[in-house]
């Protein structure tokens, strides 16, 4: 049986820390959809286009992995390719709340959508997509953070 789950976030952009996510997810799905998904409440740098573009070129020795996007719930996303799994990073307990309010949200829409958590190394636990673009602002190199199609993109921003 091939499990299908999709991993659905920002990616705003894509960074080391969602990579190394989307690696260990692979150990325990057959595939995964990277899904770019709309957050109402936040304003991206990047496209849509330019982030699933980001995803694709990081992620492009791992055939088993694709990257679409969608404007509309995740949920309704998962229902239309038959993904009964929704995978989500934990890095801290501050991100636990909101994970689990928003788990709740998506159980309530469908219950036999499952969302399973993996928990950031803790190299990683520091970095999220606005780190990386304040980082960059002020001049720090983040080429150890992100992948390397992932800071040409930042480089051509600034
Ligand atoms: N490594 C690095 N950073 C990580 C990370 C990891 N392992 N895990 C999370 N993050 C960071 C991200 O970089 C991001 O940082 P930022 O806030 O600086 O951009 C932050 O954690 C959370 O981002 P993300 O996981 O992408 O969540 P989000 O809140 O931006 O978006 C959606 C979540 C898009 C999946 C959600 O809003 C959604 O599902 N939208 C569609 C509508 C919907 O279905 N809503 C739910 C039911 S109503």
């Amino acid at each position: 049986m091939n499990v299908l789950a999709i991993y659905p976030g920002s990616f705003d952009p894509i960074t080391n820390g969602h990579i190394d996510i989307v690696k260990r997810a692979l150990r325990v799905f057959d595939k995964i959809i990277i899904l770019v998904a709309v957050n109402p409440g936040k304003k991206y740098l990047f496209s849509v286009e330019e982030r699933v573009q980001m995803i694709k070129d990081s992620l492009k020795e791992y055939p088993q992995v694709s990257v679409d996007s969608t404007s509309g719930l995740t949920v309704h996303y998962a229902q239309k390719v038959g993904a009964n799994a929704m995978i989500r990073g934990l890095r801290a307990a501050t991100d636990f709340e909101y994970e689990f309010q928003m788990n709740n949200a998506n159980v309530f829409i469908d219950k036999q959508i499952e969302s399973i958590f993996f928990m950031a190394k803790h190299e990683f636990m520091f970095i999220s997509s606005s780190t990386i673009k304040e980082m960059v602002a002020g001049g720090i190199d983040v080429s150890k953070l992100v992948p390397a199609p992932v800071y040409t993109m930042l480089k051509e921003h600034q």
